[in-house]
């Protein structure tokens, strides 16, 4: 099978590659570079260098490629740039997304994955929250998470397109960069590989459901290639991908720190340090990932302290070999 993978340089659009590749699947890569970087993919994964925003360059590479699949990773997905850029926001996210589902439709393809966001959706849920808990986004970026599942729907009924929009929790893993806003993991070790304490803003006691980025590959590949049984054409399936669990930052950067000491055989790293609350921020997000086992066989598999080891080597091997 082939398959076209927006944002494929990225973080979580990386991973997916890898998983792709992995079990013999060809693919291709749409990108801007904007937050992803050619260093994420393999020298031989081809990669058009676009915008999603440009409708022609889009039609145009989708139709060279012709993939059976599309996985739509590319996204403007900073909250707070979408606080003050809202149009900027809604032009990539969702302008940007109908450019790729018309092309799509154009040639014929009969599977789109879409990388929504459970965090986003659900706002406040002291339990995991299914799949029908009413969305409630608060965010421009929530809005155009929301607005593009519909969009989703539509082209999937109007085409026949198997559509899957799978809602992640919060992903973390190697390749997360550490210079946006979110990815607090990814923050902090870059934080802590660089000699400085770890900011927890306000009291820390905001509870994150975790979720490892070959998990959320694996996820995506199975979306990907589920037999039309499972997936039907003509209407989007919600899936919401996490591990149910919860963590608070406080507790979560406890785990970082063990983490970066055991690979680094470092006893001492600074403890953290409290800066302000965040207007806004959730006390409590986490995910129900029921449905993902029913509908698609996926189980999270790599665990939180596993996952964090992992993270910590690759961040600490990318800092040695940058020197
Ligand atoms: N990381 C998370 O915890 C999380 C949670 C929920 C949903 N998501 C969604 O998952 C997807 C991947 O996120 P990520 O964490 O890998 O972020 P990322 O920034 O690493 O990946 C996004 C990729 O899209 C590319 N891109 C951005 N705008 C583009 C444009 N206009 N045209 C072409 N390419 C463009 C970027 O260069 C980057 O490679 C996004 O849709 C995001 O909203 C992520």
């Amino acid at each position: 099978m082939k398959v076209l993978v927006t944002g494929g340089a990225g973080f979580i659009g990386s991973h997916v590659i890898d998983g792709l590749r992995a079990a013999g699947h060809s693919v291709a890569v749409i990108d801007d570079l904007s937050t992803g970087s050619r260093d994420n993919l393999p020298a031989d994964v081809p990669l058009h260098v676009a915008d999603i925003c440009d409708e022609q360059a889009v039609r145009r590479i989708v139709a060279e490629e012709r993939p059976d699949a599309i996985c739509h990773q590319a996204a403007q997905m900073s909250v707070s740039r979408s606080v003050r850029e809202p149009a900027f926001d809604a032009r990539v996210n969702c302008l940007g997304m109908i450019h790729v589902l018309s092309a799509a439709a154009e040639i014929g393809c009969r599977r789109v994955v879409f990388a929504s966001s459970g965090g986003v959706l659900y706002g406040e849920v002291t339990s995991p929250a299914a799949e029908d808990t009413p969305a409630d986004p608060m965010s421009p970026y929530g809005i155009t998470k929301w607005v593009g599942e519909r969009y989703l729907g539509f082209f999937a009924r109007e085409h026949g397109i198997a559509a899957v929009a799978l809602r992640y929790s919060n992903v973390y893993g190697p390749r997360q960069n550490p210079h946006g806003e979110a990815g607090v993991v990814a923050i902090f070790l870059n934080r802590l590989l660089t000699g400085q304490a770890a900011t927890i803003n306000g009291d820390g006691r905001y509870v994150r459901d975790y979720v490892y980025a070959t998990d959320v590959a694996r996820a995506n590949i199975l979306a990907l290639t589920a037999s039309a049984d499972t997936i039907r054409p003509g209407s989007v399936v919600p899936v919401n991908i996490g591990t149910g669990i919860g963590v608070d930052v406080v507790g979560l950067e406890r785990h970082v720190r063990a983490a970066l000491s055991t690979c680094r055989g470092e006893a001492t790293l600074p403890a953290p340090v409290h800066g302000p609350a965040r207007p806004g921020d959730l006390r409590s997000n986490l995910v129900d990932p029921s449905r993902a086992a029913q509908v698609l066989g996926w189980r999270p598999e790599v665990r939180l302290d596993d996952g964090l080891l992992r993270t910590a080597r690759s961040f600490a091997d990318r800092a040695a070999a940058r020197g």
